[in-house]
Parts: structure tokens; sequence; C-alpha cells
């Protein structure tokens, strides 16, 4: 079958959400979801809109957590989705209001970092403390990039594999945001030949991992607004 040219207006392929702390002028904490993070080594680059509290925080204030919730904290993120801590509300925001407690609206606890100020959010499998080494415009100056070198990763247990310092692919499952829609990964497919988990992940996630986890009652009903991207 031949291929149609379209001009789709997004282009979210399906990348793991990430939920970014930082620290705000007063030394309270902003929260943001965030889709275009990817990681190159103990690197973690980002896309952030310039306008933006996060940006406009790592500029000033290069610590970060780089958050990763499970599955089941999806509506989680939604609710934080028409949400922006900058106030003023930027023009070109025109679907967000501003909003000071980000946890608060989303119904996330903090829970204190170890080496950086930005708080960790409690209930994700995977937190990960990282300092902006670089924060820069993209070539045509619509974006900021940012370059965050991790320094601690905090794990659930239940996501690693025994005493090894190994992510369990087959215990882990990150939320994915798949052209403005949530997903998580199906079954697995194969391993890389470099793999240093061999025959971790041909079965099925445990159900009484931290990714299989259902909401807490109540968060459902409080989901409100439209993502904005
Ligand atoms: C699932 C999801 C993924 C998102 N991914 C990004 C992203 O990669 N980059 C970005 O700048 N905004 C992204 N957004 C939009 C921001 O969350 C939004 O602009 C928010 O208002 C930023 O908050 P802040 O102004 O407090 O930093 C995403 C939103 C959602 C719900």
């Amino acid at each position: 079958m031949e291929h149609v040219a379209i001009r789709p207006p997004i282009l979210y392929f399906g990348t793991p959400v990430v939920l970014l702390s930082t620290e705000n002028e007063d030394g309270s904490a902003n929260l943001a979801p965030m889709s275009s993070a990817w990681a190159l080594g103990q690197v973690v680059v980002l896309g952030l809109g310039p306008g933006g509290q996060t940006a406009r925080n790592l500029r000033s204030r290069p610590e970060l957590v780089i958050n990763l919730p499970a599955p089941g904290q999806w509506r989680a993120v939604e609710r934080l989705a028409p949400l922006t801590g900058a106030d003023p509300v930027p023009p070109h925001k025109t679907w967000a209001r501003f909003e000071r407690d980000k946890f608060g609206a989303a119904g996330l606890r903090p829970e204190p970092s170890v080496l950086v100020r930005p708080p960790r959010v409690a209930g994700c499998p995977l937190q990960l403390e990282a300092r902006a080494e670089a924060v820069r415009p993209d070539a045509a100056g619509d974006f900021v990039i940012v370059e965050a070198r991790v320094l601690r990763v905090h794990a659930d247990p239940r996501i690693v594999v025994g005493d090894t310092q190994h992510v369990d692919p087959a215990a882990w499952r990150p939320l994915v945001y798949n052209f403005r829609h949530y997903f998580t990964l199906g079954p697995e497919l194969g391993a890389s030949f470099r793999t240093e988990t061999p025959g971790r992940a041909a079965r099925p996630p445990r159900p009484e991992g931290p990714t299989a986890r259902p909401e807490p009652a109540g968060e459902a009903a409080q989901e409100r607004g439209r993502p904005a991207r």
C-alpha cells in the first residue's frame, strides 16, 4: 500500500511522560508534565516551551528532578496539563491557568530530594535528581533545549533486579504520551543483544508491582481541563 503525505499538527509519536520538579523564585516547587525527554548515558535531554515556568526556573536555578510516573498516575498527570506556574500566564498559553500549588492540584505528594532542592514526586517508581548543565534555545529560537546530568537515581525496589543496579524491564512500565493520548507498553517483543538482564522481560509485569498500582479512590473524579500538548 502507498503511504499518504500528511501534515500532522503534532509529532508526539509516543515518548514516556516525565514530571519535572523545579524551584520557583520564592523557593516553592513547580511541577510540570513533559514528554520531550530522552537519555544519552547519564544525561537527559529535555525540550521545553520558552515561556513556561519550568524553563524560567531552570535558567536561574538549574536543579531539577525528573520523575517518571507509573501508568496508573495518568490522571494526576492530566490534572497538571492545563496549569502553569507562570504568573502572569504567558499570552500564548491561552489554554492555561496559573496554579501555585501544582502538587496539591494534581493530588501528588512531594518528598525531599537528597542532592537537589526541588522535591521528588512520591509514588513515581523512578525519580532522577539532576542538574541542568546547558539551557539554550533551539536553532529556530522556538524552544528551550536542556541537558540535565543525572546525579542520583531513586528506584522503587519492586522494579529493581535483586541486588543489582539494573531496572527490571519486566517490572517497569512507563506512561507513554502517544499523539495526546496516554498508553503504556504492550508485551515484550524481544531483547537487544546488549541486554544485561536477559530473560527478565519475557513474562507479563508482576500484578503487585508499582506500575500496576491503581489510582487512589476519588482521583478520577477530579479530572479537569485539556492537555496543552
Ligand atoms: C503529557 C504531557 C506532555 C507534555 N510535554 C511537554 C514537553 O515535552 N515540553 C513542553 O514544553 N511542554 C510539554 N507539555 C505542556 C506543559 O506541561 C505545559 O506547557 C505546562 O503549562 C508547563 O508548566 P509550567 O509553565 O509551570 O512549566 C506537556 C503536557 C502534557 C500533559
